[in-house]
């Protein structure tokens, strides 16, 4: 056993904390509603303090949401804690385990290749593939001015080529057209399944099916089989472009060669079957959230126009007329969009909670914690925190550039947004998110005015939480700004 905390006293048992009273036998779970659960979960730290307890079923679930007892579960991971079993289990029969979901000597094994291929210096290799992709979504908003969008649905397409291209180095162009790619058929009815599979509380055992949906079973092994071979290709082509250019190992232009190269370095430890886990764990990992990040960010500088008046005037200066940022080095100099992205993920993390689940006895703020317990740790209590955060509720970027109304420790503000995770398995792909995030953003406001984003009862948009959390019914109208044009790289 070990202790996280130095208290003197015994640490007090899982069941004798506060929290919610429990029907029998089904525990908490018909109070915690689909689809808002991460918020019946946060009101709940509100009632019953920022540690508590829940059943779902006959499981008890330490649910944390104090920064110092958040950052120190997730800080004990791989030895104290993984992620969850289950979902181990699930990605796994699935040919999805990758970085996301392994546990133990998988995810070591596997960390270093995923981290190598996603680290700020690679990220500056794949901006021609990012402008690429950005010019394009600007096309395409161009060709529907007027018009009323779905504002996830077009985000979403923008993430998909971009992440499909970086870690398949194969774009599937959702951009200009629907379906049409056989492996989109495949993800198309796979990536659903997998994410009902892991939000199910419990599998049905084989007996208990219907024939409907063993009927579907057996179509979903056949998409999987397929999907295996695509990506199976995919590897075989890469090593091929690896070995008629052999600079691409040092610098690769996506990642897939970015994790082939290295799986490919004597005593990797790594095989191609950790490759194919974690090319595809990009695409569970890497579209929604950003997509999501990037809507909250639309509809947050909609809703404040003296903020989107200033990201608007910065983006004019540093990009010069041009319709898009064009180089890694242009990106970092728009600090008050950058603050906005903050204030964004600190207000509407796409991953409220992160799921921990021990490995072995142990303490967790002054509780037990008896091993194979599920902890849910809640990042936004924290980042809502008055004591740091004057007025939380407000999107307010001014508190993240200095000056009046500046949060007064930064670092330490900074710490307690954890929208990204934290420890040793905090997200690898938030500095190719950021950029995605604001590459689109600086497009976006270069290029159009904003006529309107909102949901169709003008209220605020509902958050929507399956695997990542979401802006419901978000619907925008764009109209070509007028200018002068100087068309930059992303605009070519
Ligand atoms: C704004 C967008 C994103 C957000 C808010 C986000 C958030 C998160 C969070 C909260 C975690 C859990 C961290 C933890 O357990 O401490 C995570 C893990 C992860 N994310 Fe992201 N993420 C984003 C984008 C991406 C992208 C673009 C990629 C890759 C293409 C990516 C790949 C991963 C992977 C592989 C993990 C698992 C890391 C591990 O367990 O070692 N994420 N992310």
């Amino acid at each position: 056993m070990s202790l996280a905390t130095t208290s003197t006293s015994a640490p007090r048992p899982l069941h004798s904390l506060p929290g919610p009273t429990p029907w029998p036998l089904l525990g908490n779970a018909p109070q915690v509603p689909r689809g808002r659960f991460h918020q019946q979960l946060e009101a709940w730290a509100r009632r019953y303090g920022d540690i508590y307890q829940l059943r779902l079923g006959p499981r008890r679930y330490l649910v944390v949401s104090a920064p110092d007892v958040v950052g120190s579960v997730l800080r004990r991971r791989p030895d104290e804690f993984g992620r969850s079993r289950r979902m181990e289990e699930i990605t796994r029969a699935y040919g999805f385990l990758g970085l996301f979901s392994a546990g133990g000597e998988t995810w070591r094994r596997q960390r270093p290749m995923v981290l190598g291929g996603l680290d700020p210096s690679h990220i500056r290799d794949y901006f021609p593939a990012l402008l690429d992709v950005t010019a394009r979504l600007r096309t395409r908003w161009e060709r529907s001015a007027g018009q009323s969008l779905d504002l996830q649905a077009e985000l979403t397409r923008y993430t998909v080529d971009v992440t499909t291209g970086l870690a398949f180095g194969h774009d599937l162009r959702t951009l200009e057209q629907d379906g049409g790619e056989a492996i989109q058929d495949h993800l198309n009815v796979v990536l659903p399944a997998l994410y009902a599979r892991v939000l199910q509380p419990l599998d049905l055992p084989a007996w208990l099916r219907t024939p409907a949906q063993r009927r579907a079973e057996r179509a979903l092994q056949g998409h999987l089989q397929a999907l295996r071979e695509a990506v199976a290709g995919f590897i075989a082509r890469t090593r091929t472009d690896l070995e008629r250019e052999p600079a691409l190992r040092e610098r690769p232009r996506n990642l897939i060669q970015a994790l082939v190269a290295a799986r490919d370095q004597p005593g990797s430890g790594v095989c191609d079957e950790d490759v194919a886990g974690n090319v595809l764990t990009m695409l569970l990992a890497g579209e929604d959230t950003t997509a999501n990040t990037l809507a909250w960010l639309v509809w947050l500088l909609h809703s404040h126009p003296q903020a989107l008046a200033r990201a608007r005037e910065e983006v004019d200066t540093v990009l010069g007329g041009a319709a898009g940022v064009q180089s890694a080095a242009q990106l970092a100099e728009l600090p008050w969009l950058d603050a906005c992205v903050q204030e964004t993920l600190r207000l509407k993390p796409a991953g409220p909670l992160v799921m921990a689940q021990s490995l072995r006895e142990t303490v967790v703020g002054d509780v037990l914690v008896p091993s194979d317990a599920i902890v849910v740790c809640l990042l936004r209590p924290a980042a809502l925190d008055a004591r740091t955060f004057a007025q939380p509720e407000r999107f307010d970027p001014q508190r993240w550039v200095g000056g009046a109304g500046a949060v007064h420790a930064m670092g330490s503000a900074k710490r307690q947004v954890m929208a990204f995770g934290a420890g040793p398995r905090m997200c690898p792909g938030r500095y190719l998110a950021l950029a995605e995030v604001k590459l689109a953003a600086a497009m976006l406001l270069a290029c159009f005015d904003i006529e309107e984003v909102g949901t169709p009862g003008g209220g605020e948009p509902a958050e929507h939480m399956a695997i990542v959390m979401a802006p419901v019914g978000l619907r925008m109208r764009l109209r070509p700004r007028r200018r002068p044009a100087t068309a930059g790289a992303a605009g070519a």
